[in-house]
């Protein structure tokens, strides 16, 4: 097809122009052959003349003209010649052949050779040619012949030159074409051969050399292109890099040159609180935050979050900016102060009470209110301003992160439009009828898909926007690369399983778990024998808390001898007291624990200790090392870092992990017990095999969970989403430059 093009593009101009030549060719063409006819039959009457010369003469000097005549009417059989007439010196016709034309006289109107029209009685009117040759004799002249030469077969003659000349000039368009063919067959071979050599991975500086110069921008960035795609893979799928800070830092100085990246979430990562022993600095209980912060301290930049501590303002300057972490500064914080109404309507109301329950499937019902919409357009155009504000270039890296800011990727995208944004969403993606009923639906599509990259946890909840998507919005979908073209702008949607820091290889793993281990069972009051389970949250109906404890409880019924010999510590970390939803499930979790509690009141131990407080980061990876099981019950969860957390504290290599199928970290970690965490049968047999499990099978399940989680940590995450943003950007970049080529010089100025 190309090749079809391009020679269109060249035979047809060459056809146009053989045309015209051939047609403005024709009257030259006409003049050449009459000229060159005349002087023809000039020649013709001289050669006669001559011939005739002397016996002419003899006769003329013997005045025979009888004999004149005779040899007059036999020289015109000459087939062109028409007529002759001898006239004497004075210019008197003495004798002429029949078809002369007597009115010619001897002495034609110029008295030179020329041609004439004719009027004659025979069919050969029309243009005759007169050449009149003198009778010359050793220096005496006997007067002149009239030669009259028919002309009629000149139209003839022209006719047939214009269909050779037609011929050559087709001949010569045809040569023209057939060599242009072979140029543009042979530029293109070496355009593709260029290209394929590229393609083939052969060493990209002789394909250079050897390219033509005009496809060499095109070979650089193929080359370019292939190479980020080479190392984009290589990056993602290479299980043998060993990902880390460095690693990430490494990362960002090859691929992004050291771009600005800031990061937008609604929680900040630390937090400012007045105690009774001044000022604290607090880590909040976030997924979130665990798996970003690592990050930013690898990357440096901006972080901007609202400002929600006690003594957050007075620890920020003036723009509620401050240098973090507090013990080894390495990026910036922007707090940004949210009023009273806009986190009720913006936090609370749409993103907690609307989008939350939307996108987890826990039966609680969304509530949507056009007061609390209002306010989350308005704190997302803040955020959107405050990026505007934080940034110094005009093509900064922006992280956004989660549901408290689907709208904020278009707005940043109004404002900045060379940003690269990825948006990751954090909880899961429901189908496009679930998520259907949201009356704002299409401005939260349209928001996110203001992004460069969009990330999920797990191909399912990608699976599940694109749908989404295609259900509700006008779009091109390319589901092979998983792209989303809209309005123009094209958006990747990809999952990046989220993870964690790994902590790193310590001298000895046993040590680390024994000594917190054996600190918290004294405190809990139980013997090295009791079996402490697990679990670690927010204070959230998603996490399937109260099913947990109902899982405990089916044990004790069905297996009496574990009464007295376990206890499951609950560590929830209160959140978002303010809803009423939040209030009534912390009142039925404290309910179902008494409840419990009281049923097996004669045991040694109570079955459930329920802790709702915050516990700062290093305290719950002490419980995680001192606990025997780790439950994971989420009756919805985009990824669940607890799961991951365990597993990496647990350096002993023991330990066993009960995971909800529910959560996205069970499509990762296989070696697990998996279980429905609505089947309080099934989830309470797990929690008897895990009891019961062997060290030896603890240890090779957890070595594999380690393997995995040490592998496909955060930086990891970050680096996936990192290469495919700079790889967009490249793109950009390279489109924008062909564009910028193609565009016309007034274009180019504008
Ligand atoms: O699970 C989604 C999420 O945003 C997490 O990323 C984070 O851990 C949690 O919710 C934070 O909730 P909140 O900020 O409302 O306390």
């Amino acid at each position: 097809m190309p090749r079809m093009r391009l020679s269109l593009r060249f035979l047809l101009p060459i056809s146009v122009l053989f045309a015209l030549l051939a047609t403005l060719m024709m009257p030259l063409v006409d003049a050449w052959n009459l000229r060159w006819s005349i002087r023809d039959l000039d020649n013709q009457s001289q050669l006669i003349t001559e011939t005739l010369k002397e016996p002419l003469v003899e006769l003329i000097v013997k005045e025979d003209y009888a004999k004149v005549q005779a040899m007059l009417n036999s020289a015109i059989k000459e087939k062109r010649l028409y007529a002759l007439a001898y006239c004497d010196e004075a210019g008197k016709m003495r004798r002429w052949t029949q078809t002369f034309p007597t009115e010619l006289g001897c002495a034609p109107s110029n008295g030179e050779n020329g041609v004439v029209r004719i009027n004659s009685d025979d069919s050969r009117g029309g243009p005759v040619h007169l050449s009149i040759q003198p009778l010359k004799d050793e220096g005496q002249v006997f007067g002149y012949l009239v030669f009259v030469h028919d002309m009629g077969y000149l139209e003839h003659r022209s006719s047939e030159t214009r269909g050779y000349v037609i011929a050559a000039f087709t001949i010569l368009a045809v040569l023209v074409m057939m060599i242009t063919l072979l140029v543009a067959h042979l530029s293109w071979h070496n355009w593709m051969a260029g290209i394929r050599a590229v393609l083939r991975g052969e060493n990209p500086i002789r394909a250079m050399e050897q390219a033509d110069p005009e496809v060499r921008p095109i070979i650089r960035d193929l080359n370019q292109m292939l190479s980020d795609a080479s190392r984009r893979s290589t990056l993602r799928d290479d299980a043998t890099t060993q990902w880390g800070p460095e690693t990430l830092r490494q990362l960002l100085h090859d691929h992004l040159y050291g771009d600005e990246i800031l990061v937008v979430s609604n929680r900040e990562p630390y937090v400012h609180v007045h105690t009774d022993q001044g000022i604290q600095v607090q880590r909040p209980a976030s997924g979130l935050v665990t798996a970003v912060e690592p990050v930013m301290r690898a990357c440096s930049g901006t972080w901007i979050a609202q400002g929600s501590g006690s003594a957050d303002k007075e620890s920020a300057d003036a723009k509620g900016r401050l240098r973090v972490p507090p013990d080894r500064p390495s990026y910036t914080l922007r707090r940004i102060w949210l009023s009273e109404e806009e986190e009720r309507g913006y936090y609370y109301g749409f993103a907690n009470e609307g989008i939350w329950p939307l996108c987890h499937i826990a039966h609680v019902r969304p509530n949507f209110r056009g007061a609390d919409w209002e306010q989350y357009v308005k704190v997302n155009q803040r955020f959107a301003d405050a990026v505007v504000e934080e940034t110094n270039t005009h093509d900064p890296v922006i992280l956004v992160q989660d549901y408290h800011f689907a709208l904020l990727p278009r707005m940043i995208r109004e404002l900045l439009p060379r940003a690269t944004i990825l948006t990751f969403w954090h909880i899961p993606w429901p189908n496009p009828e679930s998520f259907g009923i949201c009356p704002w639906r299409n401005e939260i599509l349209e928001g996110l898909l203001g992004s460069t990259i969009l990330g999920f946890h797990t191909p399912y909840h990608r699976k599940n926007f694109i749908e989404t998507v295609d259900r509700f919005l006008e779009t091109r979908i390319e589901h092979e690369n998983s792209t989303i073209s809209y309005r123009g702008k094209l958006t990747m949607v990809q999952d990046y399983p989220i993870s964690i820091h790994w902590p790193g290889a310590t001298a000895d793993g046993a040590d680390m778990v024994a000594e917190p281990r054996q600190r918290i069972r004294q405190q809990l009051g139980l013997d090295d024998e009791d079996k402490l389970l697990l679990g670690v949250d927010r204070l959230d109906y998603t996490k399937g808390i109260i099913e947990r404890f109902e899982a405990v409880e089916r044990l004790l019924e069905k297996r009496p001898e574990w009464v007295g010999r376990l206890c499951l510590l609950q560590i929830a970390a209160p959140s978002r007291s303010l809803l009423d939803e939040y209030q009534g499930f912390e009142s039925r979790v404290r309910a179902t624990a008494a409840r419990i509690n009281e049923r097996f009141g004669d045991a040694r131990i109570p079955p459930i200790l329920l802790r709702i407080e915050q516990h700062s980061h290093g305290a719950v990876v002490e419980h995680y090392r001192a606990c025997d099981i780790c439950m994971v019950t989420s009756l919805h969860d985009g990824m669940n870092l607890v799961a991951k957390e365990f597993v990496a504290a647990r350096e002993d290599e023991a330990g066993v992990l009960i995971l909800s199928q529910f959560a996205g970290a069970a499509g990762e970690l296989r070696e697990a017990l998996v279980i429905n965490p609505y089947d309080r049968e099934e989830t309470a047999a797990a929690l008897h095999s895990a009891l019961s499990m062997a060290p030896a099978e603890q240890r090779e399940r957890m070595r594999s969970l380690r393997a995995l989680v040490r592998d496909f940590n955060i930086y990891r995450w970050a680096g996936r989403m990192l290469v495919d943003a700079a790889v967009a950007r490249r793109q950009a970049r390279i489109q924008e430059r062909i564009f910028y080529q193609s565009a016309s010089p007034s274009r180019r100025k504008r």
